[in-house]
């Protein structure tokens, strides 16, 4: 591959996706572009101002279907090595599934999943041996979650789609790491509304999203499969390899009351 070698990071604009673009610019020399996609221009135009490498911006809607086109053509256009491929775009709605509009919903399997999914499927082509993907999942893929039903059954699509993926990428060299935090104090809560629901696990457990982001690039180097900030998140995690779900659902939704 000789192509300019770029990293793509879509959510790039806010919280987790914007710090991943920093600790990229720190950890990772070899990148001598980033393309960045979000919908707000002025929010990537102000990630771009803090980046000292040469950025493109593309401030796209990728619920619409039409994007993941664009983005093909973009890369046959371009042909660059993708060092880094970051899916961060992602959005959570809180409440009981009658309480959210049916459009909402949708929207986030649009984004979280559809999306994710293209972005993903249309990038290996351009990827090296050393190539990375990191995927943010969350720590809401390890159980189903009532009063975050879909949201939770987006991320756990995430986990179950990166790790099998991975599986099939293992001769190929491309690693790729699912990153799965638990409550990050990010923009992400404001959009998810609820009502301040998550008012209780917040102050509990709340992460950095500098730390988050800066330990999944991290992992994403070592190619470890599983990126899981902080010893609570661990221990849900295996709380919940060990536990029946039916056991668990009500008790994680508690917190939301
Ligand atoms: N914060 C948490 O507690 C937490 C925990 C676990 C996992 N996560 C996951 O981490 C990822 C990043 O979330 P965050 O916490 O950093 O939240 P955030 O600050 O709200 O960032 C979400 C990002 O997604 C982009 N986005 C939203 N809708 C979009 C659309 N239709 N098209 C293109 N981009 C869109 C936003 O940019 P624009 O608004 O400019 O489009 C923004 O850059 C998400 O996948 C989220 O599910 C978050």
């Amino acid at each position: 591959m000789d192509g300019m070698k770029i990293a793509v990071i879509t959510g790039a604009s806010s919280g987790i996706g914007k710090e991943i673009c920093f600790a990229l610019q720190d950890r990772i020399p070899a990148i001598q572009e980033f393309w960045l996609f979000s919908r707000r221009k002025e929010s990537l135009q102000e990630v771009e101002e803090q980046l000292f490498r040469p950025v493109r911006l593309f401030s796209w809607d990728l619920t619409k279907e039409e994007c993941f086109q664009k983005y093909e053509d973009l890369l046959i256009k371009e042909n660059p090595e993708i060092l880094f491929l970051v899916n961060a775009a992602g959005f959570g709605k809180l409440g009981r599934v009658t309480e959210i509009s049916v459009e909402e919903q949708l929207k986030m399997l649009d984004l979280n999943v559809k999306a994710l999914t293209a972005f993903t499927l249309k990038s290996l082509e351009y990827m090296g041996s050393s190539s990375r993907i990191i995927q943010m999942a969350s720590a809401a893929a390890f159980l189903p979650q009532a009063e975050f039903s879909v949201y939770a059954a987006t991320k756990s699509y995430v986990y179950s789609f990166s790790l099998s993926l991975r599986e099939e990428l293992r001769n190929t060299g491309v690693g790729l790491t699912v990153v799965c935090p638990g409550p990050v104090d990010t923009p992400f809560f404001a959009v998810a509304g609820g009502g301040g629901r998550m008012q209780k696990i917040k102050q509990l457990f709340m992460a950095k999203p500098k730390k988050v982001a800066k330990l999944a690039v991290m992992d994403a180097v070592l190619n470890r499969p599983i990126s899981i900030y902080g010893l609570p998140m661990k221990g849900f995690y295996l709380l919940c390899q060990m536990c029946p779900d039916m056991l668990l659902i009500p008790v994680v939704r508690k917190f939301y009351r």
